[in-house]
């Protein structure tokens, strides 16, 4: 069962800004090889091969007994295991990325698209976006910006500020980005786009010592017409870049239709020894293990599916694991996790940073506070960011709830988090009282 645009249902408002209009660039010369003229320096390579290939530990870090197999390595960062979670503008903070991480299964989260010239600059959101923390490791930073933005400086500064890993992205469609700004702009000069990333790439490998792995994220092309992906993969792979995530549509596709799992699975079989990470509407347990094996993919990214069940992180590395396929949450469950993501989003309201470098600790109180780094926090301003966000979180868990609609109503309208806190335990306490809250919900 896939993702498809419909089901982001009642949050299609949540999700518009991001989604944006493609851009369409009329007389544009293409320059990247088009759909049917890929050519491949590894015919031999079938799909599936690299689902056979064991994972390879890391030396420093041999696969744990109770880990066999699942674990990838990008460059020299060992995942614990294949499962990434998207990045999503708006959504995948701080707060969201520690959740799922404690609820298990992740390997890999990533910040959202940062500009590489607001980072330098020194903007507060940007920096506020970037902000991580031991709890969120190991964590990527996600660039966005084109040949003429300092993009290997930002890189740098990423490291400097707690990137494991650097992704680039290649694939954002929406207008204020792909129009002059980069993300699938990128799709369209795959030569411009390559040595672009060839310069990030030495600098990060200068700045880190080799010890930070770069990797985009990708579409399939701009256009049907134009599926540059197993190309630009293997051109990218040959410069030097670590792994390369395929989102299975094209820029003007938004996120209409379902993802085209073939044409990642021809990535695939483009490259020579790079994981490729695939993605798009992975929604249940069992999806990963089944596109990995049909496609050979060595790693899955799981975007809007983690908005609504965090757990499935969870409940797909125990299919991973030959576990069989776990229960779903309990309704109770479930509440515990809300409850959860409202204790984070607390304990790490974004505070707006200055003069220092991007902290995630803070009171919830509304006070100002400096933090070990110099760092001026107006707290206030964080906890509205937290309420806001719950606000709006609550829609996308309530797909999962039943018929929980006062319930929504009431987070939807209280104040503060402790307000929501205060709602949610009541409901909790009055369903149970009345025996409607069974094992499953
Ligand atoms: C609201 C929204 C915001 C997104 N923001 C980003 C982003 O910042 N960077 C990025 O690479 N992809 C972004 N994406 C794309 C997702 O990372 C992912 O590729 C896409 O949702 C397909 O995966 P899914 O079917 O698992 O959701 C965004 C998607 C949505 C719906």
């Amino acid at each position: 069962m896939g993702v498809s645009e419909h089901d982001l249902g009642d949050d299609r408002d949540e999700v518009s800004p991001a989604d944006g209009t493609p851009t369409s660039f009329p007389g544009y010369r293409w320059k990247c090889a088009p759909q049917g003229h890929i050519s491949t320096d590894n015919p031999a390579r079938t799909l599936g091969e690299h689902a056979r290939e064991p994972a390879v530990p890391h030396p420093d870090r041999p696969n744990r007994p109770d880990s066999p197999g699942i674990s990838i390595n990008i460059g020299h960062l060992r995942l614990d295991t294949p499962l990434l979670l998207a990045p999503i503008a708006g959504h995948c903070d701080l707060a969201f990325r520690i959740l799922c991480r404690e609820l298990g299964g992740v390997g890999l989260a990533s910040t959202d698209l940062l500009n590489s010239n607001a980072i330098l600059r020194g903007s507060t959101r940007t920096h506020e976006l970037a902000a991580t923390c031991e709890a969120d490791s190991p964590c990527g930073m996600q660039l966005y910006g084109c040949g003429d933005d300092p993009l290997p400086e930002a890189a740098c500064w990423a490291i400097d500020h707690g990137a494991k890993l650097i992704d680039i992205n290649m694939g954002c469609p929406v207008d204020k980005v792909a129009k002059k700004n980069g993300g699938s702009l990128l799709l369209r000069d795959c030569a411009a786009t390559t040595s672009l990333t060839e310069r990030i790439i030495r600098a990060v490998e200068r700045h880190s010592g080799g010890r930070v792995p770069v990797t985009a994220k990708v579409r399939l092309g701009w256009d049907p017409d134009h599926m540059v992906a197993p190309d630009l993969a293997r051109r990218l792979e040959d410069i030097g870049i670590q792994a390369v995530t395929v989102h299975g549509r094209y820029t003007t596709q938004l996120f209409r239709g379902v993802a085209d799992w073939g044409a990642i699975a021809q990535v695939v079989a483009a490259v020579q020894s790079i994981p490729v990470i695939g993605n798009g509407d992975i929604s249940e347990p069992g999806h990963a293990a089944t596109r990995m094996q049909e496609t050979g993919c060595r790693g899955i990214m799981i975007g809007r599916a983690a908005l609504r069940t965090p757990w499935l992180f969870a409940r797909t590395e125990r299919v991973l694991r030959g576990e069989g396929s776990p229960p779903d949450l309990s309704l109770t469950q479930k509440f515990q996790v809300v409850l959860r993501h409202i204790d984070l989003l607390e304990e790490h309201v974004v505070p707006v940073v200055r003069g220092g470098r991007g902290h995630a600790d803070g009171h919830a109180d509304g006070r100002s506070q400096v933090d070990g780094h110099g760092c001026t926090a107006d707290l206030g301003r964080g906890q509205r960011h937290a309420v806001e966000q719950m606000h709006k979180r609550i829609s996308w868990y309530g797909h999962t709830m039943g018929h929980v609609k006062p319930l929504k109503e009431a987070i939807r309208t209280a104040p503060d988090l402790a307000a929501m806190r205060e709602v949610l335990l009541e409901w909790i306490e009055r369903h149970s009282a009345a025996g409607s809250l069974s094992p499953r919900g």
